[in-house]
């Protein structure tokens, strides 16, 4: 039990440092996008799904990312 505890605190701290390594990743939607202009007045929400979806074809490399990658590279776009 107390294994599987620290286990679980260690993953935790791993993901929180491995976070702000992500964050370069927002070049990828800076290739094709400028996002004060494309995405004015779509709130976090609305520019996480349409990053994933995969039926806009430019939008094919979005699929290797996961939801918490996508979040985070929304999140600092749109803070900018
Ligand atoms: C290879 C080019 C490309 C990349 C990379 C890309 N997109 Fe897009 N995105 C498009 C295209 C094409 C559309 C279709 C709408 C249009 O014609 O502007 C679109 C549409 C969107 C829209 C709807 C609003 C709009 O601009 O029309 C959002 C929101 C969006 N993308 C978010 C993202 C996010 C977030 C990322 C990064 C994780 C991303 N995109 C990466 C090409 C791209």
């Amino acid at each position: 039990m107390k294994n599987n505890l620290l286990a679980v605190v260690a993953i935790t701290a791993a993901l929180g440092v491995a976070a702000p390594a992500l964050a370069g990743d927002a070049d990828l939607c800076l290739d094709c996008h400028e996002p004060a202009e494309d995405w004015e007045g779509l709130s976090a929400h609305e520019v996480l799904a349409t990053a994933k979806d995969t039926s806009i074809e430019r939008h094919a490399d979005n699929a290797d990312l996961n939801d918490e990658q996508l979040k985070a590279i929304v999140a600092e776009l749109l803070a900018e």
